[in-house]
């Protein structure tokens, strides 16, 4: 992986990002509750995919929808924007749908979601596990450590915040896997909020006071772990996260990748480096984002954010879009 801090992203770029997420979050949104995940995910993928193609860049998809035999769209390494070879070279994360359970089922914090880096500034991760932990702005640096237990990253966190470890909320994602992580928690007496779906939002609910979230600790998706280590360049906080694999193809797909230390903790300066910019739209309300909303006379409304890492400039965009014909 390789970074450049000293070209920053344009900004023109910022807005267009925002017209991306945009397009994926109200596509999925008539999927909304409809108990049909696949149909609202690529509804996603493919107005994302034709509004990156409306932008003056030569973009590369480094973390998308799957490798190119599993992904007919956004496949990872496909190549996007209307200037190849021409326009600025950038790499792309995204994940049109983050949260295609919640969408069906019409549960909060489902938003479509994107970074974009300068070419090598995110990290290339395989589609496996993360381990992940995180927490917002304004703590000691190493405040979290991967590889400390969780009551070591608790009692840490209190004493820099100035509490009991019992008076800090961590955020899990509700899984079997993460039982031994809970029962430690519950051990301490922490709040534990725990979350269907939907690590980005719970990563960057770290960031908000308004959520009471202190941490964010368990397992979830590689590529959630680089999308939300690009949010929180944006706006602080520290997050490190450690690559999971399941079996020896997962192994050697990350090998292929050229990652040779596989028990590796990234920082978040690995996992996004240099100049990136992190946008999301909601597609159903939460604690980071409104969702989409269909009101009357054909007119969608849309809540988004997009943030910068070079200004660290945080916007929030509400917009009223409509619907033609
Ligand atoms: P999808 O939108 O792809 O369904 O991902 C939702 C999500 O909850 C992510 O936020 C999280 O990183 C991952 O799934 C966890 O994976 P799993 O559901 O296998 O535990």
């Amino acid at each position: 992986m390789t970074a450049s801090a000293s070209n920053n992203l344009d900004r023109v770029l910022v807005l267009e990002m925002v017209r991306v997420t945009e397009a994926a979050a109200i596509a999925a949104s008539k999927l909304i509750g409809r108990g049909d995940e696949k149909a609202a995910d690529a509804a996603a993928v493919e107005a994302m995919r034709a509004a990156l193609n409306t932008l003056y860049m030569d973009g590369t998809v480094v973390i998308g929808e799957g490798e190119r035999d599993e992904a007919p769209m956004l496949y990872i390494g496909e190549k996007v924007g209307t200037a190849p070879g021409k326009g600025p070279k950038i790499d792309i994360a995204l994940d049109p749908l983050e949260g295609t359970t919640i969408t069906a089922k019409a549960g909060p914090n489902a938003l479509a979601v994107l970074a974009i880096a300068e070419e090598g500034g995110l990290l290339n991760a395989p589609d496996t596990y993360m381990d992940k932990i995180a927490v917002g702005p304004g703590y000691p640096e190493g405040v979290i450590d991967l590889s400390k237990s969780v009551t070591e990253n608790v009692e840490a966190v209190a004493a820099a915040k100035g509490v009991a470890p019992a008076d800090i909320i961590v955020c899990v994602l509700d899984r079997p896997r993460h039982e031994p992580i809970i029962s430690e928690l519950r051990g301490l007496g922490c709040g534990i909020a725990l979350i269907p779906d939907g690590d980005v939002a719970g990563v960057i609910a770290t960031t908000n006071p308004d959520t009471n979230i202190d941490l964010y600790m368990g397992q979830g998706g590689a590529p959630e772990g680089v999308l939300a280590a690009a949010a929180l360049r944006c706006v602080g906080g520290q997050f490190q996260g450690r690559l999971v694999f399941r079996n020896e193809d997962e192994r050697s797909r990350a090998r292929k990748w050229g990652i040779t230390d596989l028990d590796r903790i990234y920082t978040l300066e690995e996992l996004a480096s240099g100049d990136v910019i992190f946008a999301a739209t909601g597609v159903t309300d939460g604690s980071l984002l409104e969702g989409v909303k269909r009101r009357r006379g054909g007119i969608i409304t849309t809540e988004s954010i997009v943030m910068r890492a070079s200004s660290r400039t945080v916007r929030r965009v509400k917009s009223e879009h409509r619907v033609r014909g």
